[in-house]
């Protein structure tokens, strides 16, 4: 049976916003890593770990499945992985990103499946997974909501969804000078050891874009998610928002 097209126009320019970005990912693949680490001053592992320690209960239950969408190089599906037992699966849709995420299992003493797939349209069926984690992700789907439903369709009742995202510095002062390291530094650095201006124009860009804390708490709870909440950290530079179906 035909997928039903709903708008023509609308689906083939989520298309090629899908395309754009798989493409700005595999090639800035190679240096992904290490600028995340660099340009964050290592501080993206500490948000990582936070969202780690949010799940904690679920990670720690042996019979709990937890799927980690956009995950690319698999920072965060190792960190979940590492700290309890659940089983824990990781999918994006840019085949380079998986590649280096497949390499990092040897290095860390772990067998991750890795499956490749488009967080718009998982591979999974609905009410497979205990918890759903996206991280830096979301801001980079082409339809946020239709993002939020397909995590929702994928989680269990009473499962969880945890979602790492820049967001709107609170702090005055700390948000002027951020935003000019964000917008004016971060840039050229990552332009030039990526190789790919574009892809760190693209960042700041994107999430001048995306909702901020309160509106993306309102876009999860319209979806359907309950007892949705957030925690700001390093001053609201990312946030952590939680929801549960
Ligand atoms: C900024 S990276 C984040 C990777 C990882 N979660 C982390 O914390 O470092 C964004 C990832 O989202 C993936 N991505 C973007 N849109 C996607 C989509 N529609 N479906 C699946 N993956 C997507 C990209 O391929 C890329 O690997």
């Amino acid at each position: 049976m035909k997928a039903k097209v709903e708008n023509p126009k609308i689906e083939v320019e989520h298309f090629r916003h899908s395309e754009r970005i798989r493409q700005m990912f595999a090639r800035i693949a190679p240096a992904y890593d290490f600028l995340n680490h660099a340009l964050s001053m290592n501080i993206d592992k500490r948000w990582r770990k936070r969202v780690t320690y949010k799940l904690k209960d679920i990670l720690k239950n042996p019979d709990a499945l937890v799927l980690d969408v956009a995950c690319g190089t698999g920072d965060l599906t190792i960190e979940m992985r590492k700290f309890g037992s659940a089983k824990i699966i990781g999918t994006d849709f840019c085949r380079p990103m998986l590649e280096i995420a497949k390499e990092k299992n040897l290095k860390n003493h772990v067998s991750i499946p890795y499956v490749e797939g488009d967080g718009l349209n998982l591979p999974f069926s609905e009410g497979s997974f205990d918890a759903v984690t996206i991280a830096f992700g979301l801001r980079n789907f082409s339809d946020w909501e239709k993002g939020l439903k397909e995590a929702y369709r994928v989680l269990k009742f009473g499962g969880r969804l945890a979602i790492l995202e820049f967001s709107m510095p609170i702090i005055p002062g700390f948000k002027q000078i951020f935003s000019f390291y964000f917008n004016k530094i971060l840039p050229v650095i990552g332009g030039m050891i990526s190789g790919s201006r574009n892809a760190y124009e693209y960042l700041p860009d994107s999430v001048s874009r995306f909702p901020n804390q309160q509106k993306l708490a309102e876009m999860m709870k319209n979806v359907g998610f309950s007892s949705v909440e957030y925690e700001n950290l390093t001053g609201g530079v990312v946030a952590i928002h939680l929801g549960q179906k």
